[in-house]
């Protein structure tokens, strides 16, 4: 979608646009590193307003973006390749501080006259590091320190106009600082949590180089973007879709507090979500908000469309399409509604170039059914499009929505479909709902869900032998599935104490009709996904 083009979308609204939670912003320019975002939420946990921007944006246009720093991100590419991704040289003349991680160091330096090659191994992971100039950046910062590196090129050599600050064994420029402007560079990573005085080190060129206060707060996030919804709707009705998941809810709860009556809110329920979870919704719903709520019972629909189809895809299809005729059709019994709202996130956003400075690539598969067509004809409203997951969460805490809606553990569009594999029935879906009850309540009372980031079942279409009292069984066996990620791109299977994995085990079998035989997946991914389909 070009973004600058879709008149749904008001590119003026989100916080950046001028607001007081601009004024002190500063730009990762994004060379493809995995760690971009990481730079963002770092620079925003120092309560600076931050964004990620694309690597190649002019100088002007920073310059009337005016941002009070630029980090420059790593990348996985040579500076001295050819189509190595470059930012505007002129960047470094605009006097706006500059800060290079690893790739973007190497970038900085080069531009300004130094060196850069291979280095004769790759360097990755921890590394000692030895200040040898204190200064600003590495202000408070122990003179042995420990840092992160993951690099296979490094600055060799650097301008005369350069100044070494710290260095480890292998790496004599390991941060260095331009004597006459105010650019920087680290050849380590303080963004991850293994580099010991990282948030010391960027709070230090926040604060001491870029001369920031540290104004931005989600609480002023919140007031503010109430405000901006309450002026942009006016006396109009708005739409809001709510799935269960904590976007929704916060989203719901945003425009709860901004425009009240005004409010109605859709739940589809398809037949596929987890047990007693439509009527969860719906109680914390009334018990949190006044405004309307229509909920569709659309499962005999879904199932119906379902009926016969096995290919996982196939299965999203169907379900995305289906989910958008029943939104449409609620929603036309709104009479008049002018917007919509959707939780739309800011990874969602970079990820899919969608900002007019964002970066072009489009790094992550979508896959949300949720995303409703423009034919709906309403004007959206995305009020978190500059919020990360962790500060959606935070928010929603804040507007006073329970613990139990905010760390809810995500769940995929095409809910139970894609767990039940093989053909979707109703006999199916309540075999694995009463299942992963079980599952999802076990991990519950251990005290571990907060600690995995998603816990769930797979009914598996294989049947197996098993013995129930003097009785042959054969019957379904199901999985556990579990895992432990910070931006389910890649996830490790969550290492569940084994008495635990007994009680489901022990559970599941007794209690569930048709399964017999309980299995654990431990496998990561890469190379399998989350989800069996
Ligand atoms: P995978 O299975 O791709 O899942 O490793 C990564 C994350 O995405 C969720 N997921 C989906 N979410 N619609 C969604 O809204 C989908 O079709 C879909 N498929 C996977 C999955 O639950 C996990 O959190």
């Amino acid at each position: 979608m070009a973004a600058t083009t879709d008149p749904h979308v008001n590119y003026e609204t989100p916080a950046s646009g001028g607001s007081a939670l601009a004024a002190e912003k500063v730009l990762v320019l994004d060379f493809g590193s995995q760690f971009a975002q990481l730079i963002a939420r770092r620079v925003r946990d120092e309560h600076v307003y931050c964004e990620i921007v694309r690597h190649d944006l002019t100088a002007d246009r920073i310059a009337e973006l005016a941002p009070r720093g630029i980090i420059l991100s790593g990348g996985p590419s040579s500076v001295y390749e050819a189509g190595a991704p470059r930012c505007d040289p002129k960047i470094f003349e605009l006097g706006i501080p500059v800060l290079g991680i690893c790739y973007g160091m190497q970038l900085a330096c080069e531009a300004l006259g130094g060196r850069v090659e291979s280095h004769t191994v790759r360097e990755y992971g921890r590394a000692h590091c030895e200040v040898v100039d204190a200064g600003d950046l590495f202000r408070d910062v122990q003179p042995q320190t420990e840092v992160w590196m993951s690099h296979g090129d490094q600055v060799t050599q650097v301008a005369e106009d350069f100044s070494p600050l710290a260095k480890t064994s292998t790496c004599p420029f390991a941060a260095v600082r331009h004597n006459r402007l105010p650019v920087y560079g680290l050849q380590f990573h303080p963004e991850v949590t293994h580099t010991v005085e990282g948030k010391t080190i960027l709070g230090n060129f926040l604060r001491e180089v870029c001369k920031t206060t540290g104004q931005w707060r989600l609480g002023d996030f919140a007031d503010e973007t109430i405000a901006a919804v309450r002026e942009r709707v006016g006396t109009s009705r708005v739409i809001c879709g709510l799935s269960g998941g904590v976007d929704s809810a916060v989203v719901a709860a945003l425009l709860a507090k901004a425009i009240g009556p005004q409010l109605t809110c859709i739940l589809v329920d398809n037949g596929l979500l987890r047990k007693d979870e439509a009527t969860a919704v719906v109680r914390e719903f009334t018990e949190h908000f006044k405004a309307d709520l229509h909920v569709v019972d659309a499962e005999e629909r879904f199932l119906a469309k379902l009926a016969g189809v096995t290919e996982p895809q196939t299965k999203r299809k169907i379900i995305g399409g289906e989910f958008i005729e029943c939104f449409k059709q609620e929603a036309a019994k709104v009479t008049d509604a002018r917007f919509l709202a959707q939780g739309t996130l800011y990874p969602d956003v970079i990820e899919s170039g969608g900002s007019p400075d964002g970066p072009a690539a489009s790094i992550k598969l979508h896959h949300n059914v949720g995303g409703l067509p423009e034919e709906l004809g309403f004007e959206l409203i995305e009020p978190l499009r500059d919020l990360f997951k962790d500060e959606v969460r935070r928010l929603g805490l804040q507007l006073g929505l329970p613990e139990e809606i905010v760390w809810r553990h995500p769940f995929p569009g095409p809910g139970l479909a894609v767990r039940c594999l093989g053909e979707v029935t109703a006999e199916k879906c309540r075999t694995l709902r009463e299942a992963d009850a079980i599952v999802v309540g076990e991990i519950k009372a251990a005290g571990l869900y907060r600690q995995t980031s998603q816990a769930f079942a797979v009914l598996l279409p294989v049947q197996s032998v098993g013995v129930m009292g003097d009785g042959r069984t054969y019957e379904n066996a199901l999985a556990v599935r579990c895992v432990n990620t910070d931006d389910f791109m890649t996830a490790d299977w969550s290492h569940l104490p084994h008495d635990l994995l007994s009680r489901i085990s022990t559970r599941v079998i007794n209690e569930v009709k048709g399964v017999n035989r309980v299995v654990y997946d431990i496998s990561s991914k890469p190379p399998a996904t989350i989800e069996w389909e």
